[in-house]
């Protein structure tokens, strides 16, 4: 391959592919240049031509018809106008550099004396911390030696069995000896990719992707390969199904439930069209459910692993909807089960015993569904409210996604916006918001934020929307 300053001689051929399609000069049902009269306009070798059909392919941009040629497919039916578009595909992996990029943008995100429109964490106000904080004091009353051993992997039995049983209700065969406890969300997704990946594989993820699995990713020696993604619909799954046609991948990293940044609730169709392609491939899913239990009305959809529960590696944590402090998560390994738990004892041996036995009581108690009603229904007013007014105070072009449960909007700024400049022109202010590229391995979205609403409306945030959407007429 014949390989430029910016890259390969097929990389730049496809950019400028997808660009005409993007633009509308090649649409839905056109019929691409033959290879080798391609090859002759550019003066490149027909193999160039060919990679970069190839990398189009790969991305769901077009589709060979045999004995026709090459055809421009048709997309996805578009969003309501109102809601963020979903933007082309990226047609290879990459190595993930948010760490570096963003050091400063992920310092902001979690500095308390900012306006805290960035970060993914719900109000201390809308948590029950107090009454585990009074269920900490009594456990440490009555078990007064409760720090002097490891809870080592896979962890505190009481915590297993409250995870197992919620986990039934939600449709899941799972056991407590299925489970294993995790430091946070985080640590599962970390021990998942460590189980099923070696250094220099490709994971698919969810394009936009919450930020973390890119880190987690980087940090892994990993490469991404981004799949679109749908602001209702979530990870595409023909796309999916075409790029590992085309590409080995060790696994993908999917939220099928309230996806960050987008919000997006996969349908059950599609949930068992993605377990069966991947198990088909044998490709493992890594299903992130830290969002699963705030749908709005309440109808949990089945989580992945309900539909198998080999192939499917489910994780999730109570950082979203109790303590993202306590750092209480767990997995659900499937067939990598018993090599988590030895990655588990070389990770970090075991987890915090004490806040893992308050949750553990706190789950038994009964008082977590009551306290799930309630904040799912306190969030579903923030963000209609943050949507609002979001709409009223931005300029005019700006979209806003309309999630079904969660509490993170994203935001597509008008054609020409820059999300960088307006993430350091709020800082300048005192707020801070999550820039897009910070959801991309290749920093895509620079037009896009996202806008967390997990803090209650009032005078402030009124105010913080207003200068963003000032900020966000003039960046
Ligand atoms: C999709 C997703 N997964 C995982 C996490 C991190 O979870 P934890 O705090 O349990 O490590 C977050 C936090 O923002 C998230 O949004």
């Amino acid at each position: 391959m014949v390989a430029t300053p910016g890259g390969f001689l097929y990389e730049h051929l496809a950019d400028e592919l997808v660009h005409a399609i993007d633009r509308g000069s090649l649409r839905a049902g056109d019929r691409l240049p033959s290879v080798r009269r391609l090859a002759q306009e550019r003066s490149v070798s027909v193999s160039t031509v060919l990679e970069a059909y190839l990398q189009l392919e790969n991305a769901g941009l077009i589709e060979v018809r045999p004995k026709s040629g090459h055809f421009v497919r048709r997309r996805a039916a578009p969003a309501p106008a109102s809601e963020p578009r979903v933007p082309r595909p990226v047609v290879k992996p990459s190595r993930v550099t948010v760490s570096d990029a963003y050091t400063r943008v992920l310092a902001a995100m979690r500095d308390p004396s900012l306006v805290p429109l960035g970060c993914a964490t719900v109000d201390a106000a809308y948590l029950p911390i107090a009454q585990i904080n009074r269920i900490i004091t009594q456990v440490t009353r009555e078990m007064v030696t409760v720090g002097a051993r490891y809870e080592a992997a896979p962890g505190l039995l009481t915590l297993r069995r409250q995870i197992a049983r919620r986990a039934v209700e939600s449709g899941m065969t799972l056991a407590e000896d299925d489970l294993c406890t995790t430091i946070g969300a985080t640590e599962g997704l970390s021990l998942a990719l460590l189980a099923v990946a070696r250094p220099g594989d490709v994971i698919a993820v969810e394009s936009p992707a919450y930020f973390g699995v890119l880190q987690t990713i980087e940090g892994l020696n990993l490469r991404a390969i981004e799949i679109p993604a749908n602001p209702r619909t979530g990870l595409d799954v023909s796309a999916f199904e075409e790029t590992i046609r085309q590409q080995r991948v060790a696994a993908v990293v999917v939220t099928p439930t309230i996806s960050n940044p987008l919000g997006a609730i996969m349908p059950d169709e599609e949930r068992e069209r993605l377990v069966r392609i991947a198990k088909r491939a044998d490709i493992p899913i890594i299903e992130d459910d830290v969002y699963g239990e705030l749908v709005f009305d309440g109808t949990r959809p089945r989580p992945l692993r309900a539909y198998d529960d080999e192939i499917v590696v489910h994780v999730s944590s109570v950082s979203k909807t109790l303590a993202p402090g306590y750092r209480v998560g767990w997995i659900a390994g499937g067939r990598w089960h018993d090599q988590i738990v030895r990655k588990k004892y070389s990770h970090s041996l075991a987890c915090p015993a004490l806040l893992g036995m308050a949750v553990a009581e706190f789950l038994a108690s009964g008082g977590y569904d009551r306290h799930l009603r309630r904040l799912r229904g306190v969030l579903a007013g923030n963000v209609e409210r943050y949507r609002e007014g979001i709409l009223e105070e931005f300029p005019d072009g700006t979209r806003v996604s309309s999630p079904r449960g969660g509490f993170v909007l994203w935001v597509e700024l008008p054609p020409g916006g820059d999300a960088l400049a307006l993430h350091e022109a709020a800082l300048r202010r005192g707020i801070v918001v999550a820039p897009g590229p910070l959801f991309s391995a290749r920093q895509r979205f620079g037009n896009y934020i996202r806008i967390s609403a997990g803090t209650p409306w009032d005078e402030r945030i009124a105010a913080s929307i207003r200068t963003l959407g000032r900020l966000a007429a003039k960046e």
